[in-house]
């Protein structure tokens, strides 16, 4: 944005004094660094690589906690510091203008322990809720705000195509239909209401659409790869989640790693600028992703010219702020960017932070008196969990199982495990196993949901002792129920052409299967995984996806006092040399799914 066409923008808001009486006496120095500081607003900065001094003396347009940015206390305090030190910065900045303060808050506010964890995405598909999805969404952009932050990385909209993907549980579905529907919910979500942060759909376009060994990225096989097809193909399939986000009044959108037509998505002026913004109207600002905008070319200089011009308008730089900011000026100067340019990027920012109400409410006062995992947010989340599970297989009428169960036993890597539930982007990037956060886990609530005289025994490897009633009879288990799944992975590093039980989980299934009447198999993962031999050996199996904290929804369900109503998401393999498939392709007897997209069993 050019010095003038800011200062009327600001002043015919009426909320920067005394630019406008600035700018009539000014001098060239001045000037260039008015000018410095605009294009300075273009560059959003990872956490850990800048202070809120440089933030002020650069005007740096956004922060983010990106992978590994957290404060040193990461509690709700430190947050809420952190984020006002920045901000008070910006603000005591010569332009005063405020900040964006970003995070990939994906299943809730999931950087910070203790905060509520819903479901993943994909978990969300297999609800069919949007209003759901809509308040699970508005719950996070409160947990979001109690500690200041004002603009989340979500929702992902990738139309998943290859569930070897380490992104597909980001992902609500493989049907563009249901990512349309869900997608323009949440971000209904996050925009609208009193506590509310600029969403921003991601990763446009066609992120779901990379081919097997394309990614340029070293170690990832489908992560940042490449998307082949007509037009035509891309436009039916990832385009109208975009519209829709649009229509409900998304303020930012991310552009994707990947590439379609040979071109990287940070450089494709077509899709950026002539689809998005001007054939779809979109008003917000386009934010390159993380590095994204260095993988255009060697020299930085031409990646960087090549991508504003291309339509990006908000740098994830993350690091290298300073190199970003003088080729910047360079290419200005050099008459390679047209102020125009930097006008149209720099005004798309400005309306943004001005439509979130960001100038008026630049630190959120209420925050630290926000409670996270309130009572609200704790029942929203638990009927996103019950309505999330996908019942495959219900023989001898297994489930629902009686809450006065004699004896039960539980075992499997996941039974008791809150950071596999909770899966990929908890707490760290990558997530973990083990109580990374708080929250129930199924062997937890499973105490809870039985009487109190049912015995219950755990194990992981599933090995028991036999025990005896009072009578001194030996009183055998008469259900089994085996946790098993994923280990957490985020990205590219969850990419894998192997998506079967691991050795141990199906020996612990196994070794269950001879100990009890009734065996369920629980499987916690971001996709659907190969079952092989275990669907037989189980008399009941359910997708739990990775439903995060509240493991209370998980026993609602088997326990009866809900009915099991998810649907599959995703088509549902029976072996690797099937994928990738997709629910809209002609399927032949030996190459259908397992399980159809729309599959899932209900109980009363
Ligand atoms: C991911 C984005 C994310 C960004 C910031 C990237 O690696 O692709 O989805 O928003 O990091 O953390």
């Amino acid at each position: 944005m050019s010095l003038f066409a800011l200062t009327s923008f600001l002043a015919s808001e009426g909320k920067v004094a005394g630019v406008t009486d600035e700018h009539r006496s000014i001098s060239q120095t001045q000037v260039d660094a008015k000018v410095e500081a605009l294009l300075s607003q273009m560059t959003l900065v990872e956490v850990n690589d800048i202070t809120p001094a440089e933030v002020a003396k650069l005007s740096i347009g956004g922060v983010l906690s990106g992978a590994y940015g957290v404060p040193p206390q990461n509690n709700q305090l430190g947050w809420h510091q952190m984020t006002t030190e920045y901000q008070q910065a910006a603000l005591g900045s010569r332009l005063s203008i405020p900040l964006l303060f970003g995070v990939d808050g994906v299943h809730g506010h999931n950087k910070l322990p203790g905060t509520m964890i819903f479901p993943h995405n994909i978990g969300l598909g297999a609800t069919r809720n949007a209003e759901l999805v809509e308040k699970v969404c508005n719950l996070t952009a409160y947990e979001l705000t109690a500690t200041g932050v004002n603009w989340n990385f979500a929702p992902s909209i990738s139309v998943t195509q290859d569930i070897r993907w380490g992104r597909t549980y980001e992902s609500y579905s493989e049907n563009t239909e249901l990512v349309t529907l869900l997608g323009s919910a949440c971000v209904h979500g996050l925009q609208e209401g009193e506590h509310h942060v600029l969403a921003t759909p991601k990763h446009f376009i066609g992120d779901g659409g990379t081919e097997w060994g394309t990614s340029n990225t070293f170690a990832y096989m489908l992560d940042q790869g490449h998307t082949r097809g007509d037009e035509a193909q891309l436009r039916r399939k990832y385009l109208p989640p975009y519209q829709s986000a649009i229509d409900a009044g998304a303020l930012s959108i991310m552009a994707s790693y990947s590439r379609f037509d040979d071109k990287h998505m940070s450089a494709n002026t077509y899709l950026l600028t002539d689809v998005l913004k001007n054939e779809m109207g979109f008003k917000g600002f386009v934010v390159s992703d993380w590095g994204a905008v260095d993988q255009i070319s060697d020299d930085y200089y031409l990646s960087v010219v090549t991508a504003i011009n291309a339509g990006i308008d908000m740098n994830m730089v993350p690091i290298e702020y300073e190199a970003f900011i003088e080729s910047m000026k360079k290419a200005v100067a050099n008459g390679d960017i047209a102020q125009s340019r930097i006008d149209d990027a720099v005004r798309r920012i400005l309306r943004a932070k001005y439509t979130a109400g960001i100038f008026e409410h630049p630190i959120i006062a209420t925050a630290t008196s926000q409670k996270l995992r309130s009572a609200q947010s704790r029942t929203v989340a638990r009927q996103a969990v019950s309505e999330s599970l996908v019942l495959l297989k219900n023989e001898r009428q297994t489930f629902p199982l009686p809450k006065d169960v004699k004896h039960i036993v539980l075992a499997g890597s996941a039974a008791d495990d809150i950071g596999k539930q909770a899966g990929g982007w908890t707490v760290s990037w990558q997530g973990g196993s083990g109580f990374t956060t708080t929250g129930r886990t199924i062997l937890q609530a499973t105490r809870e949901a039985v009487t109190d005289e049912s015995v219950i025994q755990h194990n992981h490897q599933g090995v028991f002792e036999p025990i005896q009633d009072m009578s001194g009879a030996i009183l055998p288990p008469e259900v089994g129920i085996v946790v098993v799944g994923e280990e957490p992975y985020a990205e590219g590093q969850g990419d894998s052409n192997d998506l079967r039980l691991s050795a141990n989980d199906t020996e612990v299934i196994k070794r269950v299967r001879t100990q009890v009447d009734r065996l369920v198999i629980i499987i916690i993962s971001g996709r659907p995984m190969i079952l092989g031999e275990s669907l037989d050996l189980a008399d009941a199996v359910v997708a739990a996806w990775l439903p995060g904290t509240e493991a209370y929804g998980i026993t609602d369900v088997m326990f009866g006092d809900k009915p099991f109503t998810g649907k599959l998401p995703f088509s549902w393999p029976r072996q690797m040399s099937q994928l990738p498939f997709s629910f809209d392709q002609d399927f032949t007897a030996a190459s259908a799914p397992l399980f159809p997209y729309g599959y899932g069993l209900t109980t009363n």
